[in-house]
């Protein structure tokens, strides 16, 4: 049976799979040049360069074999939230060696042994107390830890993320660590309708980057963590350089997932 997938970019034979599999390959393979496409164009329509974002898959909840398949189709980057699931699918991907993970969850303490251990990047950072533990215990051999702090952008009080007034001083302190490195900061606004609105809280992490690195000239604070499947081009416009895609690559979670 032959599909019109593009053979020579994946280098074993869909012939082996049943039908399902196939049609799954040939669907992701799609999403993921759309999602490809739709940061282009974003870009393109921003003004700014192609190469000054890239794409995250955000792979929580999907079953290894699609992330492998991502994979096989050139895609690198991807992001978990949960520590358990994301260990299990790491030791089933072994062999992918330059595959990229990040965490992009909530944080708990007694899970920053194993984040410490097993990523290369932290997004959800937002205590002190957390970092410490990380920079503690972090394996010398692999190198300094990513780290973004992630921001409380839109101000609601039940949500993740260091209140905009605290920010400076939590940079301080993880600038102050040797185990981690802060590369920038990440934001999940409130859910807005328009363009305009979206921009907004993309708009004040922009300037709260702006300035932490005016404060900290010598810090490698380089990364703006924003924009999801619903606001990519608002998070785009406003200078984002890692976008968090999930539903617009894998298709949509189960409820309340
Ligand atoms: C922190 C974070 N970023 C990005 C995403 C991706 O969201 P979407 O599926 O809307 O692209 C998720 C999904 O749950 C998430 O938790």
């Amino acid at each position: 049976m032959r599909f019109p997938c593009s053979r020579d970019k994946v280098p074993f034979s869909y012939d082996q799979y049943d039908r399902p599999f196939v049609m799954k390959a040939l669907v992701l393979s799609e999403s993921l040049a759309a999602a490809r496409a739709r940061l282009a164009e974003a870009l393109q329509a921003a003004g700014r360069p192609a190469t000054d974002a890239r794409l995250l898959a955000v792979s929580k909840t999907r079953p290894a074999a699609m992330i492998r398949e991502a994979w096989h189709l050139g895609q690198r980057d991807f992001g978990e939230n949960y520590v358990q699931e994301a260990l299990d699918k790491q030791a089933e991907l072994a062999d992918l060696d330059d595959i990229v993970w990040h965490f992009i969850g909530p944080l708990q303490s007694n899970k920053t042994r194993a984040v410490a251990e097993h990523f290369a990047w932290v997004h959800s950072l937002d205590r002190e107390k957390i970092a410490r533990r990380l920079n503690d215990q972090r394996p010398e051999g692999l190198g300094p830890l990513n780290v973004c702090l992630q921001v409380n952008i839109s101000d609601e009080p039940s949500k993740s993320g260091v209140m905009l007034a605290e920010l400076p001083a939590l940079a301080g302190a993880v600038l102050a660590m040797p185990a981690l490195r802060l590369r920038g900061l990440m934001a999940i606004p409130a859910p807005a309708e328009s363009r305009e609105a979206q921009r907004e809280p993309f708009a004040r992490l922009r300037e709260a980057l702006a300035a932490l690195q005016e404060r900290f000239p010598d810090a490698p604070l380089d990364t703006l963590s924003m924009g999801m499947t619903a606001d990519l081009e608002a998070a785009v416009e406003e200078g984002a350089t890692l976008v968090r895609l999930g539903t617009a690559i894998f298709g949509e979670r189960a409820a309340s997932q």
